[in-house]
């Protein structure tokens, strides 16, 4: 059942190629220019004419919600707030019917999430749910949506239904983006193109395997990690950091590599390893800075970067290499390396990876 792997988490790891596909398939025709979600259709306009769209979900949901907040704001000029379920239902929202509110859930289950879509409902705005789980209670809650097709996913930590997430919401954003006249042509069959092309890159990401591995082995036991990003990679680096956190029980925070100098730098010493995504993207120079920071403190840098990359390689103790792709669309790689670092750190503390101590599959509690 574990299709030869030691853990649910790894065989999850390694299905991204094909989830993705599966999320795509048969909605998503590069060739043609089209992408066809049947939840989405008649809702269109409900999109284009809102005020804002508010994404709400909880954990690694509420991190692809971060990713689309950075897409969606980009590609179709509509404002997006993202919040924690739990915080949008106990702080007296201002909510109208001009307001389109995404859900993102895997499990459908979880109940601040429930609760949250509830309260959006009743206050008149329209409620749009992501969900893997067919027919969960917040596919039915929802006035309409998208299923994400990761299958089945049983390690607690979320690992496919997170980058199939990114996709659907991906999907959704130059769907809109191509009706309201926001993008170019050009850009649009790019993107279709390039999102066509992610699980070959998700792939090619995987090979580090082994290297990953031998990272892991070196930082079994340092007791914190940091995690940085810019831009889409921000909530990356959140989301490397709780994947270590849950499965390895390793304190581990997430920053944006900006807000470094604004606090947590004073952390950094020769026992703090740095995981940093520093990829080929506008923020690249940027990102160079912030490791000179940190490696004239000691830090360590441990850089995910694009394949061919020289300037942040020369200045990292280690590099975990993902393929290139359009800025917008690296979240579907860079998260890849960081799975598996915490994949292999757990497992070489010899933690239970698929049922983390004191978490639950669904959070069905308040
Ligand atoms: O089923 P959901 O997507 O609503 O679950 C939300 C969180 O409970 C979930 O993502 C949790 O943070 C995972 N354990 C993260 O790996």
């Amino acid at each position: 059942e574990k299709g030869g792997y030691d853990h649910f988490m790894m065989k999850e790891i390694y299905e991204q190629p094909s989830v993705i596909k599966d999320t795509y398939r048969g909605r998503l025709l590069a060739d043609q220019g089209l992408i066809h979600l049947g939840g989405l259709e008649d809702y269109i306009p409900k999109f284009l004419n809102a005020d804002r769209i508010i994404i709400i979900a909880c954990g690694t949901s509420w991190h692809a919600g971060l990713v689309a907040e950075y897409v969606f704001e980009d590609l179709t000029r509509i404002p997006v707030e993202v919040e924690y379920a739990s915080e949008f239902r106990y702080r007296n929202p201002i909510i109208t019917e001009k307001d389109v509110v995404i859900a993102i859930s895997q499990s459908g289950e979880t109940a601040d999430t429930l609760a949250a879509i509830k309260l959006a409902k009743e206050k008149g705005a329209f409620v749009y749910g992501i969900c893997n789980v067919v027919g969960s209670s917040i596919s039915r809650e929802t006035h309409s949506g998208t299923y994400t097709h990761a299958g089945p996913e049983i390690g607690v930590a979320s690992t496919k239904a997170f980058t199939t997430q990114i996709t659907v919401l991906t999907m959704i954003a130059l769907k809109l983006a191509k009706t309201k006249g926001t993008i170019s042509k050009r850009d649009y069959m790019l993107y279709l193109h390039e999102l066509e092309l992610i699980p070959t890159r998700v792939e090619e990401a995987l090979k580090s395997n082994e290297k990953i591995k031998e990272i892991a082995e070196v930082f079994k036991n340092a007791s914190n990690f940091l995690y940085l990003g810019r831009g889409c990679n921000f909530p990356v680096a959140l989301e490397g950091a709780l994947k270590l956190k849950e499965i390895s029980y390793i304190h581990a925070e997430g920053y944006p590599a900006a807000e470094m100098k604004h606090g947590p730098i004073a952390l950094i010493d020769e026992n703090m390893p740095v995981v940093v995504i520093a990829i080929n993207s506008d923020h690249y120079d940027k990102v160079v800075s912030n490791i000179q920071e940190i490696k004239s403190r000691k830090g360590i840098i441990i850089a995910v970067v694009t394949e061919g990359d020289t300037a942040v390689t020369e200045m990292a103790d280690y590099v975990m290499v993902v393929p290139k792709t359009p800025e917008m669309l690296t979240p579907l790689v860079t998260t890849i390396p960081l799975q598996l670092l915490s994949y292999h750190i757990a497992v070489l503390l010899d933690r239970n990876v698929d049922q983390p101590r004191n978490l639950a599959k669904s959070v069905t509690v308040e």
